[in-house]
């Protein structure tokens, strides 16, 4: 099967910056361990919620550029 590069290197650029997302996802849920204002911690948590929203996001957009092949409904 005929492969598009360009599509493949976006593929693999937004996969590189999702693994960033995750990375920070874990960082936040590290630092809300030793954060002890309630307030604070309701700020890192509302981070942490719209770091999994880029995430997903990301995860779909990488899905979409990797090939012509359609994802499975199975
Ligand atoms: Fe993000």
């Amino acid at each position: 099967m005929e492969s598009n590069n360009t599509n493949y290197e976006a593929a693999a650029w937004i996969a590189t910056n999702n693994a960033d997302e995750l990375s920070a996802i874990q960082g936040y849920y590290n630092l809300l361990e030793i954060v002890t204002d309630p307030a604070d911690q309701a700020v890192i948590k509302e981070i942490i919620s719209d770091e999994k929203n880029h995430a997903h996001l990301l995860t779909e957009m990488a899905l979409k550029y990797d090939s012509g092949i359609a994802e499975a409904k199975d």
